[in-house]
């Protein structure tokens, strides 16, 4: 090699060595911003987002069902329900309970339960009725 050749390969050298250092700094910077915002916006939701406990207590779900989800004279126990719903069908019972109204456990329920019928909470927010889906269904 003559000596300027060897001058441009230790320039091209240096080159390729800051630019993939700059590289790697520029990456660890951008990751580091995103979990910052992440954690942000994970504390500001815990801060204002209730309980699956609290909807299902501010929601009245207590009132007829009980404290503890063990059934009052006035409505089931809402324990193994698993066994009878998945999350997408649980969802659009209590956004629509009358649709059900024809199935045998719900006959039953009608000559158990004269005096209360399951409402609609069709107006609620469709992800606190999800929170309550994955609640009851993890019970
Ligand atoms: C006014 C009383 C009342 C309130 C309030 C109420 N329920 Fe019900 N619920 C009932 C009755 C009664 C039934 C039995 C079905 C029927 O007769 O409509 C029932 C049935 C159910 C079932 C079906 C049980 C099964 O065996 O599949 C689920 C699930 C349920 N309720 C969840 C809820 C949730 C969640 C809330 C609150 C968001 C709630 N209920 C609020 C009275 C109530």
């Amino acid at each position: 090699m003559t000596k300027p050749q060897i001058w441009v390969s230790i320039f091209l050298a240096v080159f390729i060595i800051l630019f993939f250092l700059g590289r790697i700094t520029k990456k660890e910077e951008t990751s580091r911003d995103l979990s910052s915002e992440t954690y942000n916006e994970m504390t500001e939701e815990s801060s204002t987002e209730l309980s699956a406990e609290q909807l299902l207590n501010n929601f009245g779900c207590l009132n007829c069902h009980g404290s503890n989800l063990t059934g009052t004279q006035m409505a089931p126990a809402l324990n193994n329900l698993s066994e009878h719903w998945g999350k997408e069908s649980l969802l659009s019972y209590l956004r629509n309970p009358g649709n059900y109204l024809n199935e045998d456990r719900f006959k039953e329920y009608r000559k158990k339960y004269p005096s209360q019928i399951m409402p609609s909470f069709g107006e609620k927010n469709i992800k606190e009725l999800g929170k309550i889906v994955d609640y009851l269904l993890a019970h």
